[in-house]
């Protein structure tokens, strides 16, 4: 009983503490605006904010940080959703940055490719950057060679969102939107779009993704995050375990579109059907890998009409942890970082060298405007696009 008063007191003082924190700083107009719940079972599912940078034009860039009670602690800013860091428990219990990314706000302006960002209004490529609605032909920048790729010379990774935080007992949550207008970036129709981050105290980050439009438009929303669950950015991900729920696979073409077939991935390097490490086939003879320079296609993900089912299960050996990726979308782009080149200054010291970290992008298929027997992109006035994807931490 005097344990639990104790308990309580200490509740109390750490709230008051808390409070008077965020007057001091909201009053100086300062970082850290603490707001953290504390339940009686002493967790401690939590979000604070503070300034990461300034754009060029003055806008002000805020960096939210998302954690729950099981060493999970998730920084996401408001430019480009993007998710600096991402840390998460070892079979230790200690818990590391698993994504790559930089430290300075600076750095994102530089030159990032698309490091842990939302990417919009299409993710991957669309080919020579045209596509048609109805009779009307639409041009976008042809930002990859020839190549439309990530939603163009600004995408959604290049703008500033506007943030709104809920909390619950056992989630947090932040709401980003953003109002890409009319053309912008070649898109028709006024896309209102939203994505929720919302990390879960069973260690999920589950992310939403909506969006309305006042004319028919396209849209194909994700995630880039590179991860390198080893938490150690000087080792490659070759030695990760890869499992990919997908009996078929997109072969491209040079410029990396689909040749329109969906492969068996039977008796290919494409097989992922059982765990496998990424080394393990990536350097074999296959022109496919080697158009790619390793892994860079889209799984036709099993179980279309499931809605959110797992996509790929990824396990680090030495470290013990495990991420999965579920998703109610068709595809998933499983890129090995083969165009890493060691140039890009890694956040703990040395640079990201080649397949320093690898992505899974759930997605519609790369194309899909110019591809008719693909599933759909197309959003009409009316109509609420929705998509869901979910990366679990664990470990074993
Ligand atoms: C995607 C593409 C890759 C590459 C990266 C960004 O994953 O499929 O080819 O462009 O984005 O570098």
């Amino acid at each position: 009983m005097n344990l639990l008063k104790n308990c309580a007191y200490g509740f109390l003082l750490l709230s008051l503490t808390l409070a008077n924190l965020q007057c001091k700083n909201e009053k100086n107009n300062n970082v850290q605006v603490a707001e953290i719940e504390v339940a009686p079972e002493k967790k401690t599912v939590g979000i604070t904010k503070n300034i990461f940078g300034i754009t060029p034009d003055g806008e002000k860039v805020e960096r939210y940080t998302l954690r729950n009670d099981s060493g999970v602690e998730v920084d996401i800013i408001t430019y480009g959703g993007i998710i600096t860091s991402l840390k998460a428990p070892d079979k230790n219990g200690v818990a590391e940055d698993v994504v790559l990314g930089y430290n300075r706000f600076n750095q994102y302006l530089d030159k990032s490719p698309y490091f842990g960002s939302i990417i919009g209004r299409y993710g991957n490529r669309i080919a020579k950057g045209k596509f048609t609605i109805g009779d009307k032909e639409y041009n976008l920048a042809q930002n990859n060679g020839e190549n439309h790729l990530h939603g163009g010379l600004k995408g959604f990774d290049k703008v500033i969102w506007e943030p709104s935080v809920e909390k619950g007992t056992d989630f947090v949550s932040l709401k980003l939107s953003y109002l890409s207008k009319d053309m912008e970036e070649g898109f028709p129709g006024n896309l209102n779009v939203t994505v929720t981050y919302i990390l879960t105290s069973d260690s999920s980050l589950k992310m939403l993704y909506e969006a309305t439009t006042d004319k028919t438009t396209i849209v194909n929303l994700t995630n880039h995050s590179y991860f390198n669950l080893s938490a150690d950015f000087s080792q490659t991900v070759l030695d990760h375990e890869v499992t990919l729920n997908a009996d078929r696979y997109l072969p491209v073409d040079e410029t990396l579109i689909p040749t329109g077939e969906l492969a068996s991935v039977e008796g290919t390097p494409f097989d992922f059907r059982e765990p496998k490490t990424i080394r393990e086939d990536i350097g074999k003879q296959n022109d496919q890998l080697t158009i790619g320079g390793g892994f860079d296609h889209c799984w036709v993900i099993n179980d279309q009409d499931s809605g959110v089912r797992l996509a790929a299960t990824v396990y680090h050996p030495a470290s013990g942890r495990v991420l999965e990726v579920l998703t109610d979308e068709p595809g998933v782009q499983f890129y090995s970082g083969n165009f890493l080149d060691g140039t890009l200054p890694a956040k703990n010291g040395g640079t990201y060298g080649q397949r320093s970290g690898f992505c899974l992008e759930t997605e519609h298929y790369p194309d899909s405007p110019n591809q008719s027997d693909f599933p759909s992109v197309l959003l009409n006035p009316g109509e609420t696009y929705n998509s869901q994807t979910v990366y679990r931490f664990s470990t074993k």
